[in-house]
């Protein structure tokens, strides 16, 4: 066999990695628009834009230019001095999340890490003041927050945790939309509820407005607070700056990260001036978080998504995504669920078998999607996509899903007889 760029980039990071990801065997060298192309220049419809953080797609010139213009000035200067960019950033992101104030790291685990602290920093402000507030964390059954030792110990999976064991402790796990187990886990011993309006990893799953309702009438009657991760699900990928805004129920605390600069890592974390009160220079910080360079980039984004109004074009291809989604739903019974907003969006299949094959073979056809909670299909794709790659993804399925059946039918049972009809 000939050895290939890919061939032999596996056998090097198989000898010269951590082997902490199982990837596909695809090596992408550029990107344009929603498509990333390949080693051989084969063009990839991306569905899923690097999880979720390429909402402009790539090679966006807005991105660029900032990118270009922002290097030649200044990169990095540490959050010991000032530069432009944290307050203007600030400013944008705090009138459009209906926060005051922001703190910018590197990374959804990292702002989510920030939270955390702040929930702490914030209980022991107020027990100080003669309040009885505890240290525990509420976190909801299927979560997905991050990798470091405290947002993963708020983090739903087993498999997440407990080769790290211990991890922070303190987190109870509610059953996800129950009420009453969220009422009968909630004390004074709380400090903060961490929800997902939208859960992503979980599997596309959006709280109820009970629960989410519930979930700020118990922190305000305590002085804990909610703290809305929408790293995933925020800066516009639902069709609102947030997924909470959806819901009309405003949180304490919000976390964002993935599509903030566009592909460079920027986090950040919002809070209510109350919450921010706990904070006093020197008790949390990072070198590189809300550097100049990632801060205009997270600007240009910003600008790009406000003047294209990227918004309402998300919740209009979102809606026709969704239905395209909803049609194919009706003709093929292996989907049992469609769920989602704007570009946030899922079918649920009735195997995790055929699951992982119809994923495999939207790959062979050169479209990018993911598989997450066994039986999910999730769709992240940038907000720049048009009604031709909805119909191109959808159509592409339909095939697959066709395909499947019919091989389905075509396998015999033990014992001679066929399935299907
Ligand atoms: C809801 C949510 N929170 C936190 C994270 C962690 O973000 P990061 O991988 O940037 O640390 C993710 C990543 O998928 C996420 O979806």
């Amino acid at each position: 066999m000939t050895e290939t760029a890919l061939n032999s980039l596996q056998s090097s990071e198989a000898k010269l990695l951590l082997g902490t990801y199982d990837r596909y065997p695809l090596l992408f060298t550029r990107g344009e628009g929603v498509h990333l192309i390949d080693e051989n220049g084969r063009r990839y419809l991306d569905l899923l834009s690097g999880i979720g953080v390429n909402a402009l797609g790539y090679a966006h010139p807005a991105i660029e230019q900032a990118i270009a213009e922002q290097s030649r000035k200044l990169i990095h200067i540490s959050n010991l001095y000032y530069h432009p960019g944290q307050a203007a950033l600030a400013l944008k992101l705090t009138e459009a999340t209906g926060m005051d104030r922001a703190f910018f790291c590197n990374s959804g685990t990292e702002a989510n890490e920030a939270a955390l602290k702040l929930a702490r920093a914030s209980a022991r402000f107020r027990r100080e003041e003669g309040a009885h507030l505890g240290t525990k964390f509420l976190a909801l059954e299927n979560s997905f927050h991050g990798r470091t030792m405290g947002s993963v110990a708020a983090t739903w999976k087993d498999k997440y945790r407990e080769p790290f064991d211990p991890v922070m402790p303190g987190v109870e796990f509610v059953r996800f939309n129950d009420v009453d187990d969220l009422r009968a886990k909630f004390s004074t011993e709380v400090c903060a509820i961490l929800i997902e309006a939208i859960q992503g990893e979980g599997g596309i799953n959006p709280l109820s407005h009970e629960f989410l309702q519930t979930a700020r009438d118990l922190t305000r009657s305590t002085g804990a607070l909610l703290i809305a991760d929408e790293i995933q699900s925020g800066m516009g990928r639902t069709g609102k700056w947030c997924a909470y805004q959806h819901y009309g129920i405003q949180p304490d605390v919000t976390t964002l990260a993935k599509p903030l600069a566009g592909g460079i890592p920027l986090g950040a974390l919002l809070s209510t001036e109350e919450a921010a009160q706990a904070i006093h220079a020197g008790m949390h910080g990072t070198t590189f978080g809300g550097g100049p360079l990632a801060c205009a980039v997270a600007l240009a984004v910003f600008e790009t998504i406000e003047r294209g109004h990227l918004l309402d074009h998300v919740t209009a291809i979102g809606t026709y995504f969704r239905e395209k989604l909803t049609q194919l739903a009706k003709t093929h019974s292996s989907i049992t669920d469609v769920r989602g907003l704007g570009l946030m969006l899922a079918i649920e299949l009735d195997s995790a078998d055929l699951t992982k094959t119809v994923l495999a073979e939207m790959m062979k056809r050169h479209i990018l999607i993911n598989r997450t909670s066994e039986t999910v299909l999730r769709f992240l794709p940038p907000y720049i996509l048009e009604k031709e790659h909805v119909d191109q993804g959808v159509s592409a399925l339909d095939e697959v899903l066709t395909e499947q059946l019919a091989h389905t039918a075509a396998t015999p049972l033990p014992g001679g007889k066929k399935i299907g009809h």
